[in-house]
């Protein structure tokens, strides 16, 4: 049975007992809106871990736009449901006051792979997510954490900030799951209406041209434009960025022999949509 905790002394009783067992906890962070992608975190965790938490909260410190936080779809009855059928063990889903008591005054801040991209469009956007995700790893005791590769910049972050303050925590990327038609899943695509929902899968589909074109010996900055040109003229409002970037780093990809990504951040019908791929 799935239990729902929204209390950090209730969770940490509960995970002392499982440690005490011998059973490896597994952690899945979300903000909620639940979709497939989400499920398969939890069904990875489930299948490497004894314990399965599944975290939901909408963490305001990670919005920079106060209209994108207030938009967010909250779907708790709905996602419990979805994570029963996983088996997940605990819901924790805590309240803003209980993740930041009166007085918190510590922020996480990742320099180096945070800066560049979303850390630019996003200003604060990656304090938000280090200092819950730090926080979360403490109130669950989690030995794994299972994070999509949909947020690469985010999974870069995560493990830049976890080998650099020792957390011990192991972290999991995992393929990002996409519809049928290549939309990456996203809490966000709910917001998409059935016409801006036809135009998306050309994002990927773009992406995808522009990186085996890349692979087979194509100029990279041709490759690009022609790709920024293909999204903008398929319906796309606008394209924030496309970039092949070093996988690792996040820097830019001097000299093609190493791993890169090709990602992007757009916007379709008031909606900002982010994708990457592997080059
Ligand atoms: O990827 C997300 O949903 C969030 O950034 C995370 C990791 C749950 C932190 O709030």
């Amino acid at each position: 049975m799935t239990v729902i905790l929204r209390e950090g002394a209730d969770l940490r009783k509960l995970v002392r007992g499982w440690k005490a067992a011998g059973n490896i906890v597994g952690l899945v962070p979300t903000m909620g809106a639940l979709h497939d992608g989400h499920l398969s975190l939890a069904r990875a965790a489930k299948a490497e871990c004894e314990r399965v938490i599944v975290t939901i909260f909408v963490n305001p410190r990670q919005f920079n736009n106060p209209d994108d936080l207030k938009k967010y779809p909250r779907t708790e009855a709905a996602d419990a449901g979805l994570l029963a059928t996983v088996g997940v063990d605990v819901i924790f889903a805590p309240t803003a006051d209980e993740v930041y008591p009166a007085g918190f005054a510590t922020t996480v801040s990742v320099a180096g792979v945070a800066e560049p991209l979303e850390g630019v469009l996003r200003p604060g956007h990656f304090d938000g997510v280090a200092t819950v995700v730090t926080k979360l790893f403490g109130m669950t005791l989690a030995d794994r954490a299972y994070f999509g590769q949909k947020d690469w910049q985010q999974l870069r972050v995560v493990n830049r900030l976890v080998r650099d303050l020792n957390l011990p925590v192991w972290i999991v990327g995992c393929e990002t799951v996409r519809e049928a038609d290549g939309v990456a899943m996203s809490s966000r695509n709910a917001r998409l209406g059935g016409a801006a929902r036809r135009i998306a899968p050309a994002l990927f589909a773009a992406m995808t041209r522009a990186g085996g074109a890349i692979r087979s010996g194509a100029d990279p900055t041709t490759a690009l434009a022609d790709c920024r040109a293909e999204v903008l003229a398929s319906g796309f409002d606008s394209v924030e960025y496309i970039e092949l970037r070093d996988a690792a780093t996040l820097e830019a990809a001097e000299g093609l022999n190493r791993p890169l990504r090709l990602l992007a951040a757009v916007w379709l019908a008031g909606v900002r949509l982010i994708d990457n791929i592997a080059v």
